[in-house]
């Protein structure tokens, strides 16, 4: 780990890292000791992604995340990392409605969280969107290929842009985009080609996750990465470590001490001083 004390990156740092071919890492915090972890570990960016419905709430999907949960648990991470860019989702429908509802809502995430920038799903239809968000003076990441928001409309958690036409459509929402102000684009699940010729045409980062290593950075779940959810794990998801067993075999572990009768142990035990034992 390492223990400097990091300066925020700036969008046009961001901006800059991609000019200069340098990679830009993204992970998904949801609450204060992750952020506190991905901070230290000297992410660039943290996300608090609406996969925290599925990760942390337990929805069945992203779409039930309201404003309120983004809200509260962006103001945890930021709490946790005050030091690292930190972007928040809009939540489905918070952006859909319409225009003015849309600033209004990305205008209170923002107010609330003090996050750096908010993230929208979507393809060129969401131009608009954007467009009108960044022109209300706060920053836009923008969402493309596999939205989870909407993977009901695409059919499950499907690869997109497996052809050339769907792939030039994902281009042209990536260069609408950028034009319209976004200052980042995640790309999820496209072939690695359509992931890198998105980032070939774009000046801002392109942000992978199953889109191949072209891109400009690279975004994971936290508990994916760190393998503390396996109700369903995506074939572009590597498991740094195996958390959820750590953990499984240490409650084993605390249930059996605790029946036992030998947690907690004299070394967890207070000790009373002999002459007042004898006077209780
Ligand atoms: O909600 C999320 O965590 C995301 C990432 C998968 C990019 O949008």
């Amino acid at each position: 780990m390492s223990d400097l004390k990091k300066k925020k990156l700036t969008i046009v740092q961001l901006i800059q890292k991609k000019a200069d071919k340098q990679k830009v890492t993204m992970v998904t915090a949801y609450d204060y000791s992750a952020a506190i972890l991905a901070e230290k570990a000297g992410i660039d960016t943290i996300l608090v992604g609406d996969s925290l419905g599925m990760v942390v709430l337990g929805y069945e999907s992203t779409a039930p995340v309201t404003m309120n949960e983004m809200i509260y648990h962006g103001k945890i991470v930021r709490r946790g990392a005050p030091s690292t860019f930190l972007i928040v989702d809009m939540p489905f429908m918070s952006y859909q409605v319409s225009i003015s509802n849309a600033i209004a809502n990305a205008g209170r995430i923002m107010k609330q969280t003090e996050c750096e920038c908010v993230k929208i799903e979507g393809g060129t239809e969401m131009v608009p969107v954007i467009n009108a968000i960044v022109k209300a003076g706060i920053p836009v990441c923008f969402h493309i290929g596999l939205t989870p928001q909407t993977a009901t409309k695409l059919s499950g958690f499907k690869v997109q842009g497996k052809d050339a036409g769907s792939a030039k459509e994902l281009i042209r929402a990536a260069k609408e985009a950028e034009d319209a102000g976004a200052c980042m684009v995640v790309i999820e699940c496209v072939p690695d080609i359509v992931g890198k010729r998105i980032t070939q045409e774009v000046s801002i980062p392109t942000i992978g996750i199953g889109a191949g290593k072209e891109c400009d950075g690279q975004v994971l779940v936290y508990h994916d990465l760190l393998g503390l959810f396996d109700r369903f794990t995506p074939k572009f998801v590597k498991r740094y470590a195996d958390l959820g067993t750590i953990a499984y075999e240490a409650l084993s572990a605390y249930k059996r001490e605790v029946e036992a009768g030998i947690f907690p142990g004299a070394e967890y035990s207070f000790k009373m001083n002999h002459e007042e034992e004898k006077n209780i």
